[in-house]
């Protein structure tokens, strides 16, 4: 099924999950020593499948924690400004945490983030993006893992939304016009 408003698949479901599984094997091989406490923490909703397939490979014991923000303005045009609306149930301090996004377009998002939570003193943070949209930053952030670098498209799929449709698809895509 792609729907009418797909442009084309830019990533196909068995490469997304080739990847998926590349990434947690580098995260696994990072964090050996099963003893550190590690939490994984999703930034909701896009992170929501690509969290789900990677958390469930990576081997080795680990919490999972979500995380939820906004960012002013509306959904295609972001102001930069971000807010938290949801917040970690358990305290990270002492804890090796990897927060895991969907995309990284400007970096406004990753740079709040990173800094809120490197401000509770964690042992370590790094960041695990599926997407990088390199040619749209606007703050100097990058990411310690990334699934695939995008064009300056608008994406969709895979946890990726426009206005709330198309997370469920199983691909990812370019939007018509996007
Ligand atoms: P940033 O703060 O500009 O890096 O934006 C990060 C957030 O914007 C992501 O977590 C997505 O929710 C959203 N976003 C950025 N680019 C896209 C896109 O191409 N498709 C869907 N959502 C996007
Ligand atoms: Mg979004």
């Amino acid at each position: 099924m792609v729907d009418g408003e797909i442009d084309y698949i830019l990533i196909d479901e068995k490469t997304l999950q080739k990847r998926v599984k590349e990434l947690a094997q580098k995260i696994t091989a990072d964090y050996p020593d099963e003893e550190s406490e590690l939490v994984v923490i999703g930034i909701l909703k896009g992170s929501v499948y690509f969290f789900a397939d990677l958390t469930r490979q990576i081997e080795r014991p680990l919490k999972v924690e979500f995380i939820a923000v906004s960012s002013y303005g509306n959904s295609s045009c972001s102001s930069g400004e971000v807010r938290l609306v949801k917040d970690t149930d358990e305290t990270i301090r002492g804890k090796d945490v990897i927060i895991v996004e969907d995309i990284i377009d400007t970096g406004a998002t990753l740079k709040y983030l990173a800094a809120l939570l490197k401000a509770r003193s964690p042992r370590s943070v790094k960041v695990c993006a599926l997407l990088d949209k390199p040619a749209r930053r606007q703050v100097a952030v990058s990411a310690d893992y990334t699934g695939f670098e995008v064009p300056d498209k608008f994406i969709v799929g895979y946890g990726l939304d426009y206005a709330q449709k198309y997370r469920n698809l199983p691909y990812v895509a370019v939007l018509k016009n996007g």
